[in-house]
């Protein structure tokens, strides 16, 4: 499957490694940063803000953005 980046949103889920080698893929199809969407759930344990295993910076994933796009994904990792 070939999916055409204009108008299309990409959603991703699963495995890390799975998601490193999707994004990679989408964006030599032509997919703008900001119409990949992808989740940051391996990062998470608690989900509810206590645990502090999912911060990022001055953020936590699980209450701040589980669910990211890819521009917000490489702004994070800037934070790392
Ligand atoms: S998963 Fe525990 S604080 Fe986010």
């Amino acid at each position: 499957m070939v999916p055409s980046p204009e108008n299309t949103v990409a959603v991703t889920c699963g495995p890390p490694i799975m998601i490193k080698f999707t994004l990679e893929a989408l964006k030599k199809l032509g997919f703008e940063d900001e119409n990949i969407i992808t989740t940051l759930e391996k990062r998470m344990q608690c989900v509810v803000g206590i645990c502090g295993r999912c911060n990022i910076g001055a953020s936590y994933v699980c209450k701040d953005h589980p669910v990211c796009s890819y521009a917000q994904l490489k702004q994070l990792a800037n934070e790392l």
